[in-house]
């Protein structure tokens, strides 16, 4: 087969690529982790504190999910850091934040507004689970072993302090 061939073929396959494993596994849990964030969310502007610690701890875990395991795959597989990881582990950051604060009606907002920006970042095509699922190629099974094995992360309690003492 021409080098010309190939090149077409990889044109027409590539849209209707379908989603990997780690993909699917990933997405699926941005849907369910948003559906909690819903729950916790009650019509009069409260806030279900039990509800919200689930979708919190639940969210911490998909972060390290993310932290431990896809970022350094990609980086080892590649020889160097995606160019993306950097923004979303500020990103990551920026969200644990807000997870530290008691929960209230603009507390919940805001991680909405934060994951409605950061998700999309790791959906998709190109996106970082894409990436990893292509990375991986027929390792993406025991990539997705060791995502689902991911433990679940200790809660610290509620802090509305200051959280830059220095500086401020
Ligand atoms: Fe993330
Ligand atoms: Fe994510």
């Amino acid at each position: 087969m021409s080098l010309v061939s190939v090149s077409i073929m990889a044109t027409v396959v590539e849209p209707s690529a379908p989603v990997g494993v780690i993909e699917q596994l990933m997405t699926q849990d941005h849907a369910r982790l948003e559906g909690l964030l819903r729950a916790a969310r009650r019509s009069d502007g409260t806030i279900d504190g039990a509800a919200y610690a689930v979708f919190r701890g639940d969210l911490l875990r998909h972060i390290a999910m993310e932290e431990k395991v896809l970022l350094p795959f990609a980086r080892d597989k590649r020889g160097a850091p995606l160019a993306v990881a950097a923004q979303l582990r500020a990103d990551h950051g920026e969200i644990a934040k807000l997870l530290v604060r008691s929960p209230s009606a603009a507390i919940v907002a805001a991680i909405e507004e934060s994951l409605g920006r950061h998700n999309p970042i790791e959906e998709g095509p190109g996106g970082l689970y894409a990436t990893c699922d292509a990375l991986a190629g027929a390792e993406a099974e025991r990539i997705v072993e060791r995502l689902r094995a991911q433990p679940v992360v200790p809660q610290a309690k509620y802090y509305d302090g200051p959280l830059h003492r220095r500086g401020s």
